[in-house]
């Protein structure tokens, strides 16, 4: 049974348990969600914001509400994720405020230099090759742009456990990230620990 769910992490399937998955995510990942959307400037003018990786569509509500006069994109592989953001977020994409698109950080569907400001909340781990989706992710990124990458597992230890029991799961911890992240091409990279939990905090 658990794994039939924790074989949905890398990218939810459209049968039961996927859609359940995305489900419990939109109410599990609050906190760590909460964490990642608080690192970046509340007052700051925000034009445009993704988050990748937007399984249930939460993050993406979140970061609406919060910078009331910004569009925001929601990114994801999995199908069933991009409905289920679409079904979460369907007042904001009537308003024309929010656009969620199926499709790889590998390969991101926007121009060079467009988002203020992008997310990315426990998806960073099934990134692979890692260095190639950092260097998409800063392509996108406008001069000064913000990314922020948050973990549950964000400590080598926990990192380590949970990449034995979830499919497609990479053991990438904080400081391995803030590495690749730094060798990407960002600046000022930071990692805010609380408890298990990290972000990681760099500008473009
Ligand atoms: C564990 S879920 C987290 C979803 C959401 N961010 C949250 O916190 O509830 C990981 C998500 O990342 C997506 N994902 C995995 N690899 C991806 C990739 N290469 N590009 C974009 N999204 C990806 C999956 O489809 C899935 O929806």
């Amino acid at each position: 049974m658990l794994e039939k769910i924790t074989s949905n992490f890398q990218s939810p399937k459209d049968n039961f348990f996927g859609r359940l998955l995305l489900r419990m995510m939109n109410f599990g990942h609050r906190s760590i969600s909460r964490l990642a959307t608080s690192q970046l400037p509340k007052d700051a003018d925000f034009k445009e914001i993704i988050d990748i990786g937007c399984g249930g569509g939460w993050t993406i509500s979140r970061l609406l509400k919060t910078w009331s006069g910004a569009r925001v994109h929601g990114l994801d592989v999995s199908e069933a994720a991009v409905e289920k953001s679409r079904e979460y977020n369907a007042e904001a994409i009537a308003d024309g405020r929010c656009k969620v698109e199926l499709g790889s950080v590998a390969k991101m569907p926007y121009e060079t230099d467009f988002f203020d400001a992008a997310t990315a909340v426990e998806t960073a781990y099934f990134w692979d090759p890692i260095d190639d989706a950092l260097k998409e992710v800063y392509r996108c990124l406008k001069p000064g742009g913000w990314f922020v990458i948050a973990l549950e597992a964000g400590t080598k230890g926990q990192a380590r456990f949970w990449s034995r029991h979830v499919e497609g799961m990479h053991p990438y911890d904080a400081d391995y990230l803030k590495e690749h992240l730094l060798a990407a091409g960002f600046s000022s990279v930071n990692v805010e620990r609380r408890l298990v939990y990290a972000c990681i905090v760099a500008r473009k």
